[in-house]
Parts: structure tokens; sequence; C-alpha cells
């Protein structure tokens, strides 16, 4: 089954090539023939790391870590993620690092962690421990890429990450005000030019800025993206991801006719989308866009062909095999406390 997963995600990060206007039929009769595929062979048991197979010698492995914790829950999202509570947090994050632990027993060694969310900054100086931990468990990691809200960037703890941090992913969505209040992330985030003041600022902590984009908003006129992207281009970061808006059987409900746009227009958004950021960018994958060809980074974590996950909701991609961790906190917590070692 693996392999099928394998392959939808390399069709899915293959550079745009083809031609886009494919009729929507065909589109709709693959989408029926994957899920086909995945209902009859995708079985997800969960496990955690006490579970997983040793690392093979001389391969190179990515340590991925899930912090699922956000101090607002966007109604559009699709990601793992639970309203922030400080106490929650912070035993996870101790749970966390003791299952960093595991995978040393195991045997394991990284080169790279990709810290995803959620909200990887909740508790600034709890992921900075975090990362402390990791690179003296795995003194071999060189990089380390974390996501965080825009909000975060104006508090004073979030400069205890420089130094860290290699990659900082930002989640924009969008400058604009109306598609912001739309979503719900004006008041909680701040608006267009807040965001854009914010990481004008936090760029010097970091050598690598993302700044994610979404398309395929109702109401974001063609002017809309081009003003999001000429903002984007503005702060000159080193990457610019503009996923498209994925609708899942979960947020079927509140986001589809409600925040979403019709089809066709996202197909005349990304084309917008790739003729503004060509010859300013170079395409990673079909939604991420670097300064270079060789990133190190980009959303898909494709450098790396096997990687282990920590924490509830993590996967993992180890001998041709998907693992899954636990999504609910409670058996994670259960799970690692029969461990014996400290975090
Ligand atoms: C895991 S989130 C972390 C970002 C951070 N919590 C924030 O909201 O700013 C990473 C990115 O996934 C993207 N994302 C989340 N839900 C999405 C959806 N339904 N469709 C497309 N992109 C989505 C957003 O661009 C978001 O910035
Ligand atoms: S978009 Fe970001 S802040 Fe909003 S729920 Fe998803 S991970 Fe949390």
């Amino acid at each position: 089954m693996s392999s099928i997963i394998q392959s939808a995600s390399q069709e899915l990060i293959k550079p745009y090539q083809a031609n886009i206007t494919v009729p929507n039929w065909m589109i709709s009769s693959m989408e029926r023939v994957m899920q086909y595929y995945v209902d009859k062979n995708l079985r997800l048991d969960t496990i955690s790391t006490d579970r997983m197979p040793k690392p093979v010698e001389g391969k190179k492995y990515m340590l991925y870590a899930h912090i699922p914790f956000c101090h607002t829950l966007c109604s559009f999202c699709t990601f793992h993620r639970f309203l922030f509570r400080e106490d929650k947090a912070r035993e996870y994050f101790i749970a966390l690092r003791k299952e960093m632990q595991m995978a040393k027993d195991l045997g394991y060694e990284f080169e790279s962690m990709y810290i995803g969310g959620g909200t990887t900054t909740v508790l600034e100086d709890e992921l900075a421990r975090t990362i402390e931990h990791a690179k003296t468990l795995f003194p071999g990691i060189k990089e380390v890429s974390c996501e965080s809200d825009p909000q975060h960037l104006a508090s004073p703890e979030f400069k205890q990450l420089k130094g860290l941090v290699d990659r900082m992913s930002i989640g924009v969505q969008s400058f604009d005000d109306g598609i912001l209040k739309m979503t719900d992330r004006l008041d909680k985030f701040g608006s267009g030019q807040e965001t854009f003041d914010r990481i004008m600022a936090a760029k010097e902590l970091f050598p690598i800025i993302n700044v994610d984009l979404i398309f395929g908003f109702k109401g974001q006129t063609d002017e809309i993206i081009q003003s999001d992207l000429d903002m984007a281009s503005k702060l000159d970061p080193r990457q610019i991801t503009t996923y498209p808006l994925m609708i899942t059987h979960q947020t079927r409900k509140s986001v589809k006719g409600q925040l979403a746009a019709p089809h066709g227009e996202m197909v005349s958004q990304y084309r917008q989308i790739l003729n503004s950021l060509t010859g300013q960018y170079n395409q990673l994958s079909a939604w991420a866009f670097g300064k270079t060809d060789n990133e190190g980074f980009d959303e898909y974590v494709i450098d790396y062909d096997e990687y282990l996950g920590v924490g509830s909701g993590s996967f993992s991609f180890l001998n041709d095999t998907l693992y899954v961790n636990t999504f609910s906190l409670k058996k994670y917590q259960q799970r690692i406390a029969h461990e014996p070692h400290g975090g």
C-alpha cells in the first residue's frame, strides 16, 4: 500500500509541467479510483516509537515532531490540532522529549528536523528546550524547520529561537483584510499590514523565512491574489508556499460553499501564481517556490525518503511502511509514560 501513497504523493509534488485544463470528469474519476484503493488498502494502525523498526545502517533519516496546539482553531484547517491549554501543552512537550530519547535508544540518528503543527511556537521556551534536547541527542542535526502563526512573531519570547531554528515558516494565508476577516484570522492574528511588518522585523532572526499563502477562498479576486503575491515578494523571503484551499471530510461542512471559491477559479488563480512567481523563484514542488533549486527544506519534506515522526498524530515512513502515532493526547501521554527515560 505504501507504494500507492508514495506514488500519489510523488504525483502531488511533481513540478508543474502538464496542461492544467484537465476536464473535471477526469479529475473526479481519478479521485474516485484513488479513494477506492485508499479505502481498500490503507490500514492505519496507530503506534508510537516503542514499536518502530530499528534504523537501517547508512540510511539518512529526518526527524519530524508534531505540536498539536493552537490558540485558535481555524475552520478551514486540515491539520491535527487542539485548542491550547498551557498545562496540557507543557506535559506534551515533556512527553515529546521522552519519545525522542526512545528513538535514540532504538539507534536512530538524524541529519534534519522538521517541527510541524498546529502552531509550534505556542510555548517558545518549551520549543527551544525541545530543539536543544534534539540537538544534544542527535548531534548530526544540521537544520531545523518550524511553523508559526503571525501573532507569535511579535512576542518577546520569540527571539529565543534565533540560532536554534534555520527555517521559520509563517502562516500568512492572505494579506487581504477581507479574506482574513472571513477566515476569522483578522482579530486573532492581526491585519495584513501588521503581518507584513512583523515578518519584515523577524527576517533577521532566521536564515530562511517561508511565507505560506492559500488560494481558492471565496471572494479572493485576481487583484487580491496579485496583491498577496506582490506583498509576499516585497518581503523577499527565501521561500513562498501557495497552497490550494484543501477540503477534507472534517472541513467539508464549514468550508465548502462558505469559504471556498468554485473549483474553476482555482485553476486560473494557480496559473496567475505560476506566471507571477516564475523568474523571481524556482518551483520546488507543485506549491513550493524557493530562491534556489536546492533550498534544503520544503513543505513536503521530499529530500528524505524515510523519516521518523514523534508526537500525537505524527507519521513515520520507515522500511516502505507508513506508521501513524495516536491522535489522542490521553493515549499518547499514557504510552510515553510507560517508558523509563526522562525528557
Ligand atoms: C500547520 S499550519 C501551521 C501555521 C500556523 N499555525 C498558522 O496558522 O499560521 C501550516 C499551513 O498549512 C496551510 N493550511 C492549513 N489548512 C489548509 C487547508 N485546508 N488548505 C490549504 N492549506 C492549508 C496554511 O497555509 C498554514 O499556514
Ligand atoms: S491554520 Fe494554523 S492556527 Fe489555524 S488551526 Fe491550522 S495550524 Fe492552527
